[in-house]
């Protein structure tokens, strides 16, 4: 029996760009292990982290018939933390360098590879005994599988009982392509109005998969909310005004099993809320591992760790940087993304040697590394539809300094708040963003108050348990029989 399906362009570890790929590691393993029986299906990337698990080839030519009516997609199958993971595979979408973009920009081909893989999806399922509870889909790549669901509900009585849902991870992103795309999609003429596929005269595969799927989720509950105003609703916002029935918020959780000091094995030595002494320990060995100034050993070393883009407020970091290396502390920056930020940050180390440090690229190991071996971490986001960073800087007792905005807000408890976890400023300014930072690292110097804020922060339970509920909840109440 085939239950809850989760459709999903990223699946930690297999594949990862960022907060979605975690997001797919996880939820579907803990929802399979309330009793619900969850699959999930993703494409066959050909640079993937196989991690030692196996691969058995279930369909050697699934018949997906676009982009040519020939045309056929193998399909790979594995199980992980209790859960069947099915990999879409065809070479020529998807045995690439990179998942969606290279330096110069989208591939040229992401829409014609994703209704590839939209099509694929529901060809493979079609052909499963049961067909599945609920089909739950995540951001702009698997956005045309509710479409196809909804308007193949009407020929064929397989689907009558299967639900769908979308997940926004990130409005920003629409998957918005020009209207002979939507022609190439195959979806009936019918889609082709304001209140479907069609947005200002382009197919938005997004807005197709909001409004032909029976529910909508967001990752936090503030980001349900700020997306429905002109300021977060990239456009969409009076769309989503009328589609708030079927739209919610559901906080995202951590997966300690990954993301926890006390048993992390990326870490030099491990430490709890308990016992905090090995984070000085692993602050030393990312100090020497980055050619960092010992004297930073007991001065405050602030973090940061993202795709270095306009959402995560990286400007505001270049910004403040030469302000910041007048104090008595240091910086780290792990990330990548738009070139003109990285070589800004590059040009800033050559600045400040030995106390800023910047390394450019995409290491799982150096993200576990500098949430734990920082005292302090940033994350001045213009946006944040939830954020899971901070969320891991708080397990890691590294208190935040963010934007109160979206999941950040829903995360993080701010100074002075007897029970603050971290800092916040109001909105993505420099001198908020400064002014927060010099509040942080005076609370720092202040050990006593500071071990107490670091203790709470690690204490703080974001599980997935408790998000798991909410979506078995909501497939239930809109009649999934799971
Ligand atoms: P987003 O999904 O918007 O990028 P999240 O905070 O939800 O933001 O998740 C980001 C995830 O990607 C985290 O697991 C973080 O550790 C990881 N990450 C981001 N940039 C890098 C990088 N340069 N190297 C390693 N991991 C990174
Ligand atoms: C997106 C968002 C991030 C969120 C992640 C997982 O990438 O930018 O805020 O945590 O998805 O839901």
């Amino acid at each position: 029996m085939h239950e809850v399906l989760y459709v999903t362009s990223e699946m930690y570890p297999f594949s990862k760009t960022g907060g979605l790929g975690d997001v797919m590691g996880a939820l579907p393993p803990c929802v399979s292990s309330k009793g619900v029986k969850t699959d999930v299906i993703t494409p066959f990337y050909g640079r993937m982290n196989l991690d030692g698990n196996k691969l058995r080839l279930v369909y050697s030519d699934l018949h997906v018939g676009y982009p040519w009516p020939d045309t056929t997609a193998e399909i790979y199958q594995t199980e992980y933390e209790g859960v069947s993971v099915y990999f879409v595979a065809r070479g020529e979408f998807f045995d690439r360098r990179h998942y969606y973009n290279t330096h110069n920009g989208d591939y040229f081909d992401n829409c014609e590879r994703f209704i590839f893989f939209c099509k694929a999806v529901l060809k493979w399922a079609r052909l499963l005994p049961t067909p599945p509870a609920v089909i739950h889909s995540h951001d702009w790549q698997s956005s045309l599988v509710s479409p196809y669901l909804y308007f193949e509900k009407r020929t064929d009585s397989f689907w009558s009982n299967t639900k769908s849902v979308t997940t926004i991870h990130n409005l920003a992103f629409q998957g918005r392509f020009s209207e002979r795309l939507f022609n190439e999609s195959g979806l009936p003429l019918e889609a082709w109005s304001m209140h479907g596929a069609e947005f200002f005269g382009d197919l938005n595969m997004l807005k197709a998969s909001i409004a032909y799927s029976d529910a909508v989720t967001t990752v936090s509950p503030s980001y349900a909310e700020e997306i429905l105003g002109p300021e977060f609703g990239c456009g969409l916002e009076g769309f989503l005004n009328t589609q708030t029935h079927k739209l919610e918020g559901i906080l995202n959780g951590a997966d300690y099993t990954v993301w926890d000091p006390g048993n992390d094995k990326f870490l030099p030595c491990n430490y709890s809320a308990e016992n905090t002494k090995g984070k000085l320990e692993c602050k030393k060995n990312m100090l020497r591992y980055f050619d960092m100034s010992e004297e930073l050993n007991d001065k405050p070393v602030l973090g940061f760790i993202g795709r270095l883009r306009d959402q995560k407020g990286v400007d505001l970091l270049i910004d403040i940087l030469p302000r910041l290396m007048k104090k008595d502390l240091g910086v780290i920056v792990l990330g990548e993304g738009n070139l003109t930020y990285e070589a800004r940050l590059l040009e800033l180390m050559e600045e400040y040697p030995g106390r800023f440090c910047v390394q450019i690229g995409y290491t799982e190991d150096l993200a576990h590394g500098i949430q734990a071996g920082s005292d302090i971490f940033l994350m001045p986001s213009r946006y944040e539809p939830c954020g899971l960073t901070q969320i891991y800087a708080l397990r890691f007792g590294t208190p935040p300094v963010a934007t109160a905005v979206g999941g950040l807000r829903d995360t993080i408890t701010p100074y002075p708040d007897p029970d603050a976890t971290g800092f916040t400023f109001k909105k993505p300014d420099s001198e908020l963003f400064y002014e927060a930072v010099l509040e942080a690292v005076d609370v720092w110097q202040n050990r006593t108050e500071w071990d107490k804020m670091v203790k709470r922060a690690m204490r703080k339970e974001f599980t997935w348990d408790s998000a798991a509920d909410e979506y078995i909840k909501l497939y239930r109440k809109l009649g999934a029989r799971i």
